[in-house]
């Protein structure tokens, strides 16, 4: 009993406490450009808009993580901050570009100091709808995925959290923007993983000719071509047995023969689960905005669509692990080119941002 009163007067206290601290950083910011007033002291939920094709129903966001509007605007800043970095030369952005639907246009992408990892960046978008994340699957939220490229080494480069948190506490501009996000100024690894995991949650892709076509009643949507590749997808092309749904992926692992042609195999998934089934499988990634995400697979081997099409008609690349999914397709040439066709029609929108101008300093 005199557990829950003297635990009630906490809550009171902490509860004035944040909302002074909160007024204090409210006046004393009101000359910054990144306090909209309305929106000072209280979280806002953000309700995200999905274009055209996606549903709520696939939409993942954690119970401890909802979406606000104070977290996504913190989360975009810390996204393109080059200075969370060892030596303030690399922000995510750097390998998620905007203006490349959130990937780097690279075959592997190059870190800290030019220094190259052995995989492809993934075009970072729709993530609010894929359960595990990177291609091996290692991250099972998107709140732990974000804090990953912080301490790899050839990526953000900081030998432990503990030094991008303290990078982090070093800019003082920070501070408001963690108390408007979560009632207090502390800022933590965990925060930090949220804040940036809420902002990806925002970029989209969906409302593409194709979504017009299947889902807007627009029978033009499509030329005549991609609709005859649009049948090879999900028939005789058996690309839909794994891209499948909204976002065009079963978020599986499978084994396509990727890396079995050279002298470095990617074990994949195996390192994660060590079943003998995941060695050399990867996942699925999703076909929104394919065109525009070149070079292709998690080796980034392919430059075009086309080989990618190619490699699929030959049933991938034989090996031991060969998903058995994976099979020749005998298409034509011109069912090939009818099935580029058709991912081109897959470009859509939902991902477009302005990276920020000035940085909270
Ligand atoms: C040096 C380039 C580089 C930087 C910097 C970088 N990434 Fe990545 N990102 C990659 C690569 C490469 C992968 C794929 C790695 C893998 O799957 O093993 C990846 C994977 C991802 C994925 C998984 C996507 C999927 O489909 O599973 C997300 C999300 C992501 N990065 C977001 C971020 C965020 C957030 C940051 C900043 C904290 C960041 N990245 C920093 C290159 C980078
Ligand atoms: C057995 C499951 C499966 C089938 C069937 C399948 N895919 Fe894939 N797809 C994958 C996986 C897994 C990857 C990633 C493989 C890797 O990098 O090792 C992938 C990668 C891709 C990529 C590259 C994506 C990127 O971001 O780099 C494209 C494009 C693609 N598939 C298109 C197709 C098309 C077109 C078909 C039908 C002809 C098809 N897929 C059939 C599972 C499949």
């Amino acid at each position: 009993m005199r557990q829950t009163r003297k635990d009630r007067w906490r809550r009171v206290f902490l509860l004035a406490h944040s909302l002074m601290t909160g007024l204090a950083v409210f006046s004393g910011m009101s000359d910054g450009s990144f306090v909209h007033p309305q929106i000072a002291l209280a979280q806002s939920e953000f309700s995200l808009e999905l274009p055209l094709g996606l549903d709520r129903e696939h939409l993942l966001i954690p119970q401890d993580n909802p979406l606000t509007h104070e977290k996504v605007t913190l989360g975009k800043f810390l996204f393109f901050d080059t200075r969370l970095s060892a030596n303030e030369t690399i922000a995510c952005a750097s390998c998620h570009k905007p203006a490349l639907a959130f990937t780097d246009g690279q075959p592997v992408s190059t870190g800290i100091h030019r220094q190259q990892g052995g995989r492809s960046a993934p075009a970072a978008i729709n993530r609010a709808f894929s359960t595990v994340q990177f291609w091996d699957g290692r991250a099972a939220t998107l709140e732990e995925q974000a804090l990953g490229p912080f301490v790899n080494p050839v990526e953000h480069g900081f030998a432990t959290h503990d030094q991008l948190v303290a990078k982090v506490q070093s800019i003082a501009g920070y501070r408001p923007l963690f108390q408007r996000a979560f009632g207090s100024p502390l800022i933590t690894k965990d925060r930090i993983g949220q804040a940036i995991a809420s902002f990806q949650r925002t970029l989209l892709s969906g409302n593409s000719p194709y979504d017009q076509f299947t889902q807007g009643g627009r029978e033009d949507a499509l030329s005549a071509r991609a609709k005859k590749g649009m049948q090879l997808f999900f028939g005789k092309g058996r690309c839909f047995l794994c891209h499948t749904g909204p976002n065009f992926t079963d978020e599986r692992f499978h084994n396509l023969g990727v890396g079995w042609d050279g002298d470095h195999i990617d074990l994949g998934r195996y390192t994660v689960t060590k079943a003998p089934k995941d060695i050399g499988a990867f996942k699925t990634p999703t076909l929104r905005e394919i065109a525009r995400t070149a070079p292709y697979m998690h080796d980034g081997r392919f430059a075009t669509l086309e080989q990618v099409v190619e490699f699929y008609n030959q049933g991938g690349i034989q090996n031991p692990f060969l998903d058995p999914l994976i099979q020749p397709l005998n298409l034509s040439q011109s069912e090939q080119a009818d099935l580029v066709e058709f991912l081109w029609s897959l470009n859509g929108e939902g991902w477009e941002v302005e990276p920020p101008t000035q940085f909270p300093q």
